[in-house]
């Protein structure tokens, strides 16, 4: 999959070939830095907005100073895309670190982080967003401040391969048996027709899509509840959903050995995947399940 070639950067923009850093380079020696991963549907942005302001709340929680004020970034993130001329499905990777320094545990008293952006294509999961994923559970054995989206992710990596070792698409995480979210995306329930997910506290990630997921129940009267739930409670469960930027609203189908329900994809989550398409302005020839394409 193509990675286009014009990188913005904290200074402006370079080829893929110009970008390199220092050894003592904070992100590569603590992880010391945050990220975004934003959807780009026919060469626009999905849920900008959302992204930019979580950067901002993860850089302020870690204090790093973006090197870009909130509106020049929105312009240089425009620009990238205008540069790369990205017309289809894609994604950004943004991330930004504290800086190049001297290797040291505490900050250096002077320091400018240091920021890159990169366009990839990126088609959208057509035949698992149809058909459903597998998944596992794992132990949730990351720090107690996911709400950040910090560069520090071995915990949600080892879950991860964990699920690849077993064939399977992710990692349900729970602590004590209570389930927190997903290794990259976020996790519900569902139960006698209500929406099931881990409350917006500090030991998750607040999904863009999971607020939008919120959004589109509002809309579709179908009840949100923010509580946890446990993996006791999958085995009754109706329908088990995830969502992130690159997964969308991505149905469950199997948690290890256990078949949610039926073993396909449930109305709730089908009704919910519709709201995203819509509000992800896909054409309706892109669409998956318009009334038309479901039938
Ligand atoms: N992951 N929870 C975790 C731990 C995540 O890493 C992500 C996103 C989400 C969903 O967030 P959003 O709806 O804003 O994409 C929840 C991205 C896609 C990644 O790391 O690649």
């Amino acid at each position: 999959m193509t990675i286009y070639n014009h990188i913005l950067t904290q200074d402006d923009f370079v080829g893929q070939d110009e970008l390199s850093y220092p050894f003592e380079e904070r992100g590569l020696q603590f992880g010391d830095g945050i990220y975004e991963v934003i959807r780009i549907y026919g060469g626009r942005y999905y849920l900008i907005n959302e992204h930019v302001e979580r950067l901002y709340r993860s850089a302020a929680a870690i204090k790093i100073q973006v090197p870009y004020k909130k509106e020049d970034l929105y312009a240089k993130l425009d620009e990238l895309l205008e540069k790369n001329q990205v017309t289809g499905d894609a994604k950004v990777y943004l991330q930004i670190t504290r800086g190049s320094a001297p290797r040291d545990h505490a900050f250096p008293d002077e320091i400018e982080a240091n920021l890159y952006a990169y366009v990839k294509d990126l088609p959208r999961p057509e035949e698992k967003l149809k058909n459903g994923v597998t998944t596992i559970t794992h132990d949730d054995v990351r720090w107690d401040w996911c709400y950040i989206k910090s560069l520090n992710l071995l915990g949600n990596v080892l879950a991860k391969q964990a699920a690849k070792e077993k064939d399977s698409y992710e990692a349900i995480l729970h602590k004590d048996g209570e389930v927190t979210e997903c290794s990259s995306s976020n996790a519900y329930l569902v139960k006698d027709g209500k929406v099931y997910t881990h409350p917006a506290k500090k030991n998750i990630l607040h999904g863009c899509v999971r607020m939008r997921v919120e959004a589109f129940c509002q809309q579709e009267n179908i009840e949100f509840i923010e509580e946890t739930f446990s993996l006791e409670d999958l085995q009754d469960a109706d329908e088990v959903f995830l969502s992130s930027s690159t997964s969308e609203v991505m149905p469950i189908l199997k948690v290890d050995e256990l078949i949610i329900a039926d073993g396909k994809p449930g109305p709730v989550t089908r009704t919910l995947q519709k709201c995203y398409e819509q509000d992800a302005g896909l054409p309706e020839e892109a669409c998956l399940f318009s009334t038309a394409a479901a039938e």
